[in-house]
């Protein structure tokens, strides 16, 4: 069992990570402001979770950039004997378009918020981290799949906040040798629980095509757009690694092991399935699951897109003995399980 500080824990990836750990037996501090989630998410957790996880998970409300909410995380965190085990960061903002329109926004929640808490972790002497990096970083790749040895060459002001917070973590694992951290890039982080308790539930329009394709599918939205249809692909249609946000949970369970056992000082590792799908397959995929017509037109290309961004994933296999279980037919009944049973998404607070 170990204490843990979750950044971000009420978030899509982070409340899937929670359930995981806390189904493993670990102790949870979640430190999180909700500026992207609710609070229900972790509530729901905590009943999937079962008899005795109430206890094992303390939620604070707080900002990873203000010192005091992280000191009483720290302390929260502590128990008479020892000081937090290990911290998985989540917390951050994650939308392209929207760090292109505010870039010092990004730059202040992702990296600065990021510095204030590894800081923290210092002063409580706190030197195992795992943190959500992103495939963002390899921009437009020049070998698919994509090895942790691609360059990293962002391609938004987003993508340079997690080159930037990479580069960090690297200089603080250099620095001294009791650091063990994790930069976990994920790819395409979709699906949801099986019960369809928790799961993705974006602000407004979604920017992402699955949580697209689910709102299309539950009648909130009247159809897909699909960008472009001329990709040197094999239908033209924009080819992803899509990853079950479950599978991803158990890959952080995987990492944090990893380091907890004396590993690696320092770990840069892609989580993907090495599998891709376009864009068309999971529309049809989808309408499989649902048994509805997923109604879609083909327009021009999104700006910044690459044709097809599909994972190494054999690096992650190798060191942390962890790969995706899951397939494109059950994210697709998960995702549609979680979006059906809550059709607005977790419950709104007046
Ligand atoms: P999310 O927005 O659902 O979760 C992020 C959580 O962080 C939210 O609960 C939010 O309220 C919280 N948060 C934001 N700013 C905060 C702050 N200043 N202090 C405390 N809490 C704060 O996003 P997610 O999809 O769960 O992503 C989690 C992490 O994974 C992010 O760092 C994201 O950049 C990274 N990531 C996500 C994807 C993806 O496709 N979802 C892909 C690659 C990397
Ligand atoms: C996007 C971000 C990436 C970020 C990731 C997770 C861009 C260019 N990339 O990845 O930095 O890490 O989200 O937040 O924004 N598509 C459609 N119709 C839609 C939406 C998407 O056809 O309505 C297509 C896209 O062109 C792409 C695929 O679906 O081919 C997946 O898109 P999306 O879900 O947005 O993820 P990425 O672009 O891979």
């Amino acid at each position: 069992m170990a204490r843990l500080l979750i950044t971000g824990g009420a978030g899509f990836i982070g409340s899937h990570t929670c359930l995981v750990l806390l189904e493993a037996g670990h102790e949870l501090v979640v430190l999180d402001n909700y500026a992207n989630s609710s609070p229900e998410a972790l509530r729901r957790v905590v009943e999937l979770a079962g008899p005795g996880a109430e206890g094992r998970l303390q939620v604070i409300e707080g900002d990873i950039r203000r010192s005091a909410d992280l000191e009483r995380a720290f302390a929260e965190g502590a128990s008479t004997e020892a000081e937090l085990d290990a911290v998985i960061h989540f917390a951050g903002l994650k939308a392209v378009g929207e760090s292109v329109a505010q870039p010092l926004r990004y730059w202040d929640v992702n990296v600065s918020g990021s510095q204030h808490l590894l800081a923290a972790m210092a002063a409580h002497g706190c030197r195992t981290l795992v943190f959500s990096s992103s495939a963002t970083l390899y921009g437009y790749p020049e070998t698919v799949p994509i090895p942790e040895s691609a360059p990293i060459q962002p391609i938004n002001p987003y993508g340079y906040t997690k080159a930037a917070v990479e580069q960090m973590l690297r200089d603080v694992a250099a620095s001294e040798p009791g650091w063990r951290i994790a930069s976990l890039r994920y790819f395409n982080p979709v699906g949801a629980h099986p019960s369809g308790r928790i799961g993705e539930d974006p602000n407004g329009v979604p920017n992402n095509l699955f949580p697209f394709i689910s709102q299309v599918a539950v009648g909130r939205r009247e159809q897909v757009q699909v960008f472009g249809g001329d990709w040197p692909t094999r239908d033209g249609s924009g080819v992803r690694d899509y990853i079950h946000v479950m599978d991803l949970a158990e890959g952080h369970l995987a990492a944090l092991k990893a380091l907890l056992s004396g590993g690696d000082q320092l770990l840069q590792l892609n989580l993907g399935s090495g599998q891709g799908h376009s864009v068309l397959e999971v529309i049809a995929a989808f309408a499989q699951a649902c048994g509805r017509t997923i109604p879609y037109e083909v327009v021009a290309r999104r700006p910044g897109d690459a044709a097809t961004t599909v994972a190494d994933a054999t690096a992650a296999a190798k060191t942390l003995g962890w790969r995706t279980q899951r397939d494109l037919a059950s994210i697709c009944r998960d995702g549609w399980c979680w979006q059906s049973n809550n059709p607005q998404g977790y419950p709104k607070l007046s």
